[in-house]
């Protein structure tokens, strides 16, 4: 039945392009707060072969970052190609933080599907207003357990065999070769501490078959020990921290597993030669220093990109500075989509700042330069920073340095969270690289040479030497900042007038 199938849609598709005619489709995987921890990045313990094949068929980004380390916030930016700041989604989405981006903005989902290209989500949608991130297929947490579309993997694969199935018999009825984006959003390897800690601080134990935990049937657990698991440099080094890590890592083969059995349906649809696949994360992992932070450990994200149309680079890395903020371009290029002229809240047109990644497929290109922009993370947690990382060197802004750096609800009881506040109380040894202090407070600027300096650790933005690089980074910051039509751009000590001529006015509060 099944081979009978495939003959008939190979058949069909000779009928209907010839060769290089066929409709491009797209496959964007992202994982919810997803790290290193994969052999891709050289993590040799986690298993993940899914990834590891995904990699040889593609290009594997050393130096890809989220504009910013927060999941609504981040989804945002991958799928409009603006950041928060300038989409209007400054903070979570769901329960009581209720942010949105602008009614106005035109999403990448939007422009695709005003171009008759069939849209879809699984998993963990995050964002909104529904009107301005139209999907024509969506089974996510608006409509359904998050924990089903977005880690019940036996779940997601079910789902994209039926989108898949949905677009080769609309083929077939309309006659017509429709373009496909689909965005599969695992809400692996996500926390489960703060919302369902019966299945284990990383919902580790989510449908491994054991009483009570239900059985996901494609899933073959894999468990690790906490001897094992590579500690990361701003992770404390504690039996605590080791358990977390070990958690985490049986969710990332979960979500390795979750993401060969979408590849397996996608090829298994005949669509494996005409999809571009993106595989990235939203924010840097939940660990003190990660998510929420536009430190590396926040920022940081894998990047894997495959198409089937680039083999000259496939298995090789790029160290191409990249962004988020570059999904969109990239995929809007894919589809031979233009960006449409319109203008949002200052009344000039709106343009995308991030670029196509495809060029990156055949040769490696000179980028250095990606922004940051983060305002909140949850709506009590207002800490709004900006900030450039330009080659070796990374400037941050905490505008509002004078307050302590703000933690999430799921941080906060996470065990490695509370491992380290109860060290700081009992005065014994953290095993951390920074004191709480230093952390919650903050120099206004910081400057890191992040090649002598990985853990940026060394504050360059008052030592003299540096004074050009900073006023260069600066300016460069600055710039995006106004190009973008940044509400933040004159804070902390000056307020923005923007009506007529946008203009920074002095406060002479002494910042
Ligand atoms: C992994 O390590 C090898 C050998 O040192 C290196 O060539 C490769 O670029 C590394 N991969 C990544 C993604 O950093
Ligand atoms: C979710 O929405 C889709 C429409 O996109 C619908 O087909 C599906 O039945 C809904 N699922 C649930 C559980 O309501
Ligand atoms: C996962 O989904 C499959 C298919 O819908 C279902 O049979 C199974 O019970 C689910 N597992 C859990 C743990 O919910
Ligand atoms: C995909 O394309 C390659 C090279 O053009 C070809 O060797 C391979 O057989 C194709 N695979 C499928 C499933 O059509």
């Amino acid at each position: 039945m099944t081979v009978f199938l495939q003959l008939e849609t190979a058949v069909l598709l000779l009928l209907l392009c010839g060769v290089g005619e066929c409709a491009r489709h797209a496959l964007l995987i992202i994982a919810d707060d997803a790290g290193f921890e994969t052999e891709v990045y050289n993590n040799t313990v986690v298993r993940t072969p899914h990834l590891k094949a995904l990699a040889g068929r593609g290009v594997v980004f050393r130096n890809a970052f989220t504009s910013v380390s927060s999941c609504s916030p981040s989804r945002s930016t991958i799928l409009t190609g603006l950041p928060q700041h300038q989409n209007g989604m400054y903070g979570l989405h769901q329960g009581v933080h209720h942010f949105n981006s602008f009614d106005g903005v035109q999403s990448l989902p939007l422009l695709l599907k005003q171009s008759n290209v069939r849209t879809g989500i699984i998993g963990k949608k995050h964002v909104g207003p529904g009107a301005v991130f139209p999907f024509d297929f969506a089974y996510t947490e608006e409509n359904g357990s998050v924990l089903q579309v977005g880690r019940n993997i036996t779940r997601i694969k079910l789902l994209v065999r039926k989108f898949l199935q949905e677009h080769r018999q609309e083929e077939r009825s309309g006659g017509e070769t429709r373009p496909f984006f689909l965005y599969v959003a695992f809400h692996d390897p996500h926390r489960c501490g703060h919302s369902q800690p019966q299945y284990g601080s990383f919902c580790e134990k989510f449908g491994n078959g054991e009483s009570g935990m239900g059985r996901i049937p494609d899933w073959k657990p894999q468990h690790y020990t906490p001897e094992q698991v590579k500690v990361p440099y701003f992770i404390p080094d504690t039996p605590a921290a080791r358990a977390d890590l070990a958690a985490q890592y049986t969710t990332v083969s979960r979500l390795d597993q979750g993401i060969g059995l979408v590849l397996q349906e996608l090829r298994d649809a005949g669509f494996g030669n005409d999809t571009l696949v993106m595989y990235s994360s939203d924010n840097g992992i939940p660990f003190p220093n990660g998510r929420t932070n536009l430190y590396d450990s926040g920022v940081a994200e894998p990047m894997i990109i495959s198409s089937p149309e680039h083999r000259e680079r496939w298995g090789q890395t790029s160290d191409a500075y990249v962004s988020l903020l570059d999904v969109t371009p990239t995929l809007l290029d894919w589809f031979s989509v233009p960006y449409p002229p319109y203008s949002l809240t200052r009344g000039s047109l709106v343009h995308l700042t991030g670029r196509s990644l495809l060029p990156a497929l055949s040769s490696e290109p000179v980028w250095d330069t990606a922004f940051g922009s983060q305002s909140l993370h949850e709506a009590t947690m207002y800490y709004p920073m900006r900030s450039v990382r330009r080659g070796r060197y990374v400037l941050l802004h905490n505008l509002n340095y004078r307050s302590p750096f703000p933690i999430d609800q799921d941080l906060y009881v996470s065990p490695t969270f509370q491992d380290l506040l109860q060290r700081t109380q009992a005065g014994t040894p953290t095993h951390w690289f920074k004191t709480l202090r230093q952390y919650y407070y903050r120099e206004r600027w910081e400057m890191f040479d992040t090649h002598s300096d990985p853990a940026e650790q060394t504050n360059l933005a008052s030592d003299p030497r540096y004074t050009a690089v900073l006023e260069l980074l600066k300016e460069q910051l600055l710039k995006w900042q106004w190009e973008t039509e940044d509400p933040w751009v004159c804070a902390p000590d000056a307020v923005l007038e923007d009506k007529m001529e946008p203009k920074c006015r002095p406060l002479y509060n002494e910042l």
